[in-house]
């Protein structure tokens, strides 16, 4: 009998439930008339007199035990509303992992803050263009390769509608409705017919950026230029221009920074020449100019263009440039500590 009890003890005290029902099913089978502790109490008539007192209250004791047991789970769905029946109290608090923000727009927004510092805002225009702004309007020649099949996406065959292949095009579209001073910053998808690989893809993202005003030098191209490297990769980031070729600027250049993997020592990174290159830039051809209705005689300007996947590069040392685009979970979460 002692026995008999300490089991039901133990069943009790381990007893769940997970509907209102099984607390009903419970209460029948302990304590109802035929339940196990009635049984227990009819068999009482046979323990012997001297058991009596201790089996007795061990007996009582299971009683309350099971009434108090069931009364407390009758409580505890009672107090549950509908909503919460489901609830479970051991799931963390933050069920939610939070996103990452993407490699391209951490850089694209870092880069926009710094030109910002310097007085420049964002402009914007369309994917699918016409040859005027990304071209024509840019003083490419007719016969220009630029606007070859090769590199350019053309719409429908129709070889005025084109999908952008630089942000240049929104710095035309600005200065045809603006007079200076002008000094704005132009991020965005551009597309290129290139089979893609590790270091070359159809479409990739830019920030050009242009200032026209009266008395715009080099010297104020070189200035800002140097001012961006720093902010972006440190303060001791040197830079060099080489001179380059662009239809839209005159004279045109290169910029490269010392290479901050080797401190411009020379390594793999830099092909051991100490210096990495970052963009493209030079004065707005006066042709430029003239064509998109800003007089040359009395202003001039600088503009430059970099890629944003180019720099993440330097930052991050993304080897496949396919990565930034195919949306990869493991990849994306590298990125959860910067900023
Ligand atoms: N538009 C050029 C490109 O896409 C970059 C550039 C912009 C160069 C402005 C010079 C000045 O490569």
């Amino acid at each position: 009998m002692l026995n008999k009890i300490q089991e039901l003890k133990d069943a009790i005290e381990a007893l769940q439930v997970s509907s209102i029902e099984e607390i009903e099913a419970a209460r029948i089978k302990y304590l109802s008339k035929k339940g196990e502790i009635s049984l227990l109490f009819n068999d009482f008539r046979t323990v012997p007199n001297e058991l009596k007192r201790e089996i007795g209250q061990k007996l009582n004791e299971l009683k309350t035990l099971a009434t108090d047991k069931i009364n407390s789970l009758k409580a505890s769905f009672e107090d549950s509303s509908d909503a919460s029946a489901g609830l479970d109290l051991t799931r963390t608090s933050a069920p939610y992992t939070i996103g990452t923000r993407h490699p391209l727009s951490l850089v694209k927004e870092e880069i926009i803050s710094i030109f910002s510092r310097l007085g420049y805002t964002i402009a914007e225009g369309p994917e699918v263009e016409d040859d005027w702004h990304v071209f024509s309007s840019l003083n490419f020649a007719a016969d220009h390769p630029a606007r070859d099949m090769q590199d350019t996406f053309f719409i429908q065959r129709n070889p005025d509608i084109l999908l952008r292949t630089h942000t240049s095009s929104v710095q035309s579209r600005v200065m045809e409705h603006t007079q200076p001073p002008i000094r704005i910053i132009c991020p965005g998808r551009v597309y290129r017919n290139e089979a893609i690989s590790y270091r070359a893809h159809c479409f990739f993202h830019q920030v050009e950026g242009l200032y026209v005003d009266k008395g715009v030098t080099f010297a104020d191209l070189k200035q800002s230029l140097l001012y961006f490297a720093r902010e972006m990769f440190g303060p001791d980031t040197k830079m060099r221009l080489r001179p380059s070729y662009f239809p839209f600027t005159e004279p045109s250049a290169e910029m490269d920074i010392s290479c901050d993997l080797c401190g411009g020592k020379g390594c793999n990174f830099c092909k051991h020449t100490g210096w990495v290159e970052i963009l493209g830039c030079g004065m707005v051809d006066p042709n430029v100019l003239d064509a998109c209705g800003i007089d040359s005689k009395v202003y001039s300007g600088f503009a430059f263009g970099m890629g944003i996947e180019r720099i993440a590069n330097l930052k991050f040392r993304v080897k496949d440039l396919r990565m930034f685009s195919e949306n990869d979970v493991r990849f994306l979460e590298e990125f959860k500590s910067v900023h």
